[in-house]
């Protein structure tokens, strides 16, 4: 008899090990599969410690097992149990009914899981819990309290705001314990800040806590010109603390994925890069002066993936802005390189198609609204019959990937993700900054008139 189990098998324990001793025995050849990072990931399993590598020589080091897969994509299983002639599907009964489907190709077992033990909860001992505080009881500030209850070893229960009334209101909503009227007082009880506050206040904000010792999470645009974001990067370095700006696209497996693909050369060479973000607001304070406007509130977005795909050094930027009650409310940034041109395209309160192209010299990539929630894109050519669609399942909103991204370089000890790297925060508040300053004023909104 022929047995298959799947699991992730992250920091192998004795529940692991009862379960392949138990599995192995109910036939004479265990297959067991093993999930790829990308798959936990789009499944939204986001913690997971250890490589593939890794947890692959762990299953095999226990002796019970024949022969190891991999297993990378939603539906796997069916293909797998008739590929390899399996008779019996074997699981945890964490599981029981889930894989009931199954039944149809061979017999299914739900083997009685282990009690008091758990890959999470290794986890969650072999860590400190983050003590992240809120500065700020806007809008996002709520969407990321949501999101970081589903990121194991992060503990939010406590926010600033300058509005002690908004703060109270937004604790009593999301349920946290305590509402700080000083900021020094958060920061004397967190070990890390998620700031959420205007733009106008990031910068010194980030600087005190900094100054504190503790590690800062901070929206974008972290600041509004490239001296205030390079000052921020440099303190940090001196202080060892975590600096991430909290640009969520760029910490999507989907996005990761479509850079790789169109910087493979599967398109080519990269020639023009045009990425839109535009949204629909009824006023606020995203459309208050001095700071607010399309570019402040949303450029971060195309820009990042105009860096990502061509570099952050265009040689020439120019910016044409529509205006109305003194700020921009549609931008088009259009940057030179070399060999390439881009264009970042902004609205608020004016919406156009979200998605973004990039062209190639063999083909293209597409990616349709919300290009910056990258769950699919596709690579075009000429040829039809060539082009690929690619997809990605996306957990949340997006801002948990950022808040485990954040609490992971704090317990590995890194201070510089790969996946958003100091260089391009910086180089992003330069382009805004300059895009901003530089603007070509060619219209004038009715609010204005
Ligand atoms: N398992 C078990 N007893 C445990 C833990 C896991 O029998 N105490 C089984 C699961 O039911 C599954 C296999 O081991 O069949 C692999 O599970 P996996 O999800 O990798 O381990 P967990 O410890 O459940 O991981 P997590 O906490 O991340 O969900």
């Amino acid at each position: 008899m022929r047995v298959i189990t799947y699991g992730t098998f992250d920091l192998f324990h004795e529940g692991h090990r009862r379960l392949l001793e138990r599995a192995r025995a109910l036939g004479d050849h265990l297959i067991v599969g093993v999930t790829t990072q990308q798959y936990d990931d789009s499944r939204g399993k986001l913690n997971v410690r250890q490589s593939l590598m890794e947890r692959i020589r762990n299953v095999e080091a226990t002796g019970l097992v024949d022969e190891v897969i991999v297993e990378e994509y939603e539906g796997q299983k069916i293909n797998d149990i008739q590929r390899l002639g399996i008779d019996i599907f074997a699981i945890g009964s964490d599981w029981t009914g889930k894989f009931d489907y199954l039944r149809d190709y061979c017999t299914v077992v739900y083997l009685e899981r282990t009690k008091g033990v758990s890959s999470t909860q290794l986890r969650n001992e072999s860590q400190a819990t983050l003590n992240l505080g809120v500065v700020g009881a806007g809008r996002i500030a709520r969407r990321l309290v949501q999101e970081a209850r589903f990121v194991s070893g992060v503990d939010v229960d406590a926010v600033y705001s300058r509005t002690p009334e908004n703060a109270r209101r937004f604790a009593a909503e999301l349920e946290l314990q305590t509402v700080h009227e000083r900021y020094e007082d958060l920061l004397a009880t967190c070990d890390a800040v998620y700031i959420a506050s205007p733009h106008g206040h990031h910068y010194e904000q980030a600087c005190t806590a900094i100054e504190a010792g503790r590690h800062v999470l901070c929206e974008k645009p972290i600041a509004l010109t490239r001296a205030e974001a390079e000052d921020l990067f440099g303190r940090a370095r001196s202080a060892g603390v975590v600096l991430l700006e909290a640009l969520k696209t760029a910490f999507l497996p989907g996005f990761q994925r479509m850079v790789g693909v169109a910087r493979s050369g599967s398109i080519g060479d990269i020639r023009a890069v045009e990425a839109t973000f535009t949204k629909l607001v009824g006023g606020g304070r995203e459309l208050d002066p001095p700071d607010g406007g399309s570019i402040a509130e949303l450029a971060s977005y195309p820009l990042l993936a105009v860096l990502k795909l061509l570099g952050p050094d265009p040689v020439r930027l120019a910016t044409r802005s529509v205006r109305a009650g003194g700020v921009d409310v549609f931008s088009r940034i259009d940057l030179d390189y070399p060999h390439a041109i881009a264009s970042a395209t902004t609205g608020l309160g004016v919406k156009a198609e979200g998605d973004l192209v990039v062209a190639g010299t063999r083909g293209y990539v597409y990616v349709p609204a919300p290009w910056w929630l990258t769950e699919y894109f596709e690579t075009r050519f000429e040829d039809t019959g060539r082009n690929r669609k690619f997809y990605y399942k996306l957990d949340g909103d997006g801002l948990r990937y950022e808040v485990a991204e954040f609490a992971s370089l704090i317990r590995d000890g890194n201070t510089e993700s790969y996946r958003l790297r100091a260089e391009e925060s910086i180089a992003i508040a330069g382009l805004i900054e300059r895009a901003r300053a530089n603007a070509q004023w060619f219209a004038e909104g009715p609010s204005d008139q």
